[in-house]
């Protein structure tokens, strides 16, 4: 009989654990496989948030998160603290996620000894090696450090064979739709007293978060002064903004926003809570790649804040718009969907570039299948 099949998931930061969570849950239950999670808590409040949420215990926790980490802090407390895991669990597999610092490091700590990587999320390019930063270069590494690729669309999968990476490839769709469906229901009621207490019956209402290294500084100040003039010039429009705890986020948002009228700056709210306020607002104005995936699979138009996206497929799709991070555009665009009908209803009819939220299973079963095409 074949012997199991050691697969450890690393992940550190919120959306890893949000989009690998329902994957573990999965390999929990695979027949061959022993799943093991070590978290290098890159996060911490936000991780701990996903994982009470969804009642994951992580079997490595290497507590990494400081107040003003580095890139490099981080990548060589991942190095140095998977050199461990990796020595005490003999993992076949090391699974990881997309594009963060703690991916990349942990995929090349397995590398290291020689242990074959899985990349969940593999193939997104927005092909600006400084846009987003520092994560298009952490995923093209990973994309080449990694034996099996899980593309989210077939667009991932032709950036990969284009970069030569033509092997192992498979197209499942993204695992957020998977944690959607687990946490979007009809008539949820909020936990967050924040969001329970807020009048979402009124007016109309914008969901805003933004958090880039890219945007921090300037743009995010004229983001947030796009942000202010929307709400000054239309008297029924909300802004409900979970603002991401990294302090030089947090300054200019308060800074710009603290005092305006009908502008809800709160901490982050859990992902049940989020999953579901999304649903709840009319339009999303963002920076966060996530939200860029949520958001239309909630049939809710996306203002991307960025210049460039990774994901070109919600884009092309007609349900975002890239508005740079320029005050104008950000203000035309939020202008656009407030005040021309037409353009809100074509882009606010839920189609969903990612998947049937059956992601997780699917790559359950090739990793399955890769363990029956190993050597006894
Ligand atoms: C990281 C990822 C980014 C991802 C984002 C998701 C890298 C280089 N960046 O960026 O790709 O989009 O997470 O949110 O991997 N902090 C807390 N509590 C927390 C989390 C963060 O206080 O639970 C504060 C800390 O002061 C920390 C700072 O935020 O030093 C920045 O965190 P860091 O992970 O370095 O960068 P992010 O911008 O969160
Ligand atoms: N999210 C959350 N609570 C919040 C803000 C965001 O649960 O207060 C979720 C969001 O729904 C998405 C993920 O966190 O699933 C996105 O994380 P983030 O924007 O930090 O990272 P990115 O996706 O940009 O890497």
């Amino acid at each position: 009989m074949q012997r199991e099949l050691i697969v450890l998931s690393v992940f550190g930061t919120r959306p890893e654990a949000i989009k690998m969570v329902p994957l573990v849950r999965q390999l929990e239950h695979a027949q061959g496989i022993r799943s093991l999670v070590c978290v290098t808590a890159q996060h911490r409040q936000m991780l701990d948030s996903v994982m009470a949420q969804f009642a994951l215990r992580a079997d490595y926790d290497l507590n990494l998160m400081k107040s003003g980490q580095t890139l490099t802090s981080i990548t060589t407390g991942v190095l140095e603290g998977m050199e461990g895991v990796l020595q005490d669990c003999h993992p076949d597999l090391v699974l990881v996620h997309g594009d963060t610092t703690t991916s990349t490091a942990a995929a090349l700590a397995a590398f290291y000894r020689q242990v074959a990587v899985g990349h969940v999320e593999a193939g997104l390019r927005s092909h600006d090696r400084y846009s987003p930063f520092p994560e298009e270069m952490n995923r093209v590494l990973t994309g080449r450090l990694a034996t099996l690729h899980f593309a989210p669309s077939e667009g991932s999968r032709e950036n990969l064979l284009r970069e030569g990476i033509t092997e192992n490839v498979h197209v499942v769709g993204n695992t957020v739709i998977d944690a959607l469906r687990l946490m979007v229901h009809d008539g949820y009621r909020f936990h967050d007293p924040a969001l329970a207490n807020l009048p979402l019956d009124e007016g109309r209402w914008i969901l805003m978060t933004a958090h880039r290294r890219e945007n921090l500084g300037a743009p995010l100040e004229s983001i947030c002064r796009a942000v202010l003039r929307l709400v000054e010039d239309n008297p029924e429009v909300h802004v409900v903004y979970p603002v991401h705890p990294n302090p030089r986020v947090r300054q200019t948002a308060y800074a710009v926003l603290g005092n305006a009228a009908r502008v809800h700056l709160i901490d982050p709210v859990e992902v049940e809570d989020m999953h579901n306020l999304i649903r709840r607002c009319d339009l999303v104005m963002t920076d966060s790649g996530g939200l860029q995936e949520e958001a239309p699979a909630l049939g809710k138009p996306v203002i991307v804040l960025r210049t460039e996206t990774e994901r070109p497929e919600v884009v092309e799709a007609g349900l975002a718009l890239l508005a740079g991070v320029e005050e104008e555009g950000v203000y035309a665009a939020g202008s656009l969907l407030l005040h021309d009908g037409e353009t809100y209803h074509r882009m606010s009819h839920a189609v969903n570039p990612y998947g049937d939220g059956h992601a997780s299973e699917k790559i359950a079963a090739i990793i399955q299948e890769y363990r029956r095409s190993l050597p006894d």
